[in-house]
């Protein structure tokens, strides 16, 4: 992680996987060195979103939301496969919401990845891209998904002042 910029402390994007319905939300504060992540997808089978990867190849870190119960786990993805689970570094901001057929969750986490397998988010960065993927199950647990889709999210400061964008 380099060093904070000056008067961008907040780097914030937006983006939507259309065909999975999934959006997804970042936060990072370089002050607090947290990581705010609202994820939005279907709110029935599950729902994911790996980081810093472009396939499942890169065996990225991810988070699944089961849609219906507004749970939701972190795991290493592996190539075509579930991967294995990781330890929990995330907490709660708010409790989950079912709206408009979509679950919504809001967590948080240190920029700082837990282990080497937890992604580790870089706040330094006012403008950047970020690697994403998603994909959406109509399965009540994680398997095989119905759609997939590989993203991009823009980080741009936020003047926090300002408020968001
Ligand atoms: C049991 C879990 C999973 C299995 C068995 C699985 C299997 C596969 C397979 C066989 C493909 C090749 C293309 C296709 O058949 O559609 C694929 C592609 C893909 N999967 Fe998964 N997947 C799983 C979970 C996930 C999760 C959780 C995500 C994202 C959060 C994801 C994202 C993608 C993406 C973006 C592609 C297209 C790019 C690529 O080929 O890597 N998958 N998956």
């Amino acid at each position: 992680m380099g060093t904070p910029v000056p008067g961008a402390l907040v780097s914030r994007g937006v983006h939507t996987f259309e065909t999975v319905n999934v959006t997804l939300d970042v936060e990072l504060d370089a002050t607090t060195q947290m990581a705010r992540i609202r994820l939005s997808g279907p709110n029935s089978g599950w729902y994911g979103v790996g980081f810093g990867a472009q396939s499942m190849a890169d065996e990225p870190y991810v988070i699944i939301v089961d849609g219906t119960s507004g749970t939701y786990q972190e795991r290493k993805l592996g190539k075509y496969s579930v991967g294995t689970s990781l330890s929990s570094s995330l907490d709660e901001l708010v409790d989950y919401i079912h709206l408009d057929g979509y679950c919504q969750v809001e967590l948080q986490r240190p920029l700082e990845g837990a282990t080497l397998e937890h992604y580790t988010f870089d706040a330094s960065v006012a403008h950047a891209t970020l690697d994403v993927i998603a994909a959406f199950g109509e399965s009540s647990g994680l398997a095989y998904h119905d759609a997939k889709e590989v993203g991009q999210l823009t980080l741009v400061r936020a003047d926090v002042d300002a408020g968001s964008p």
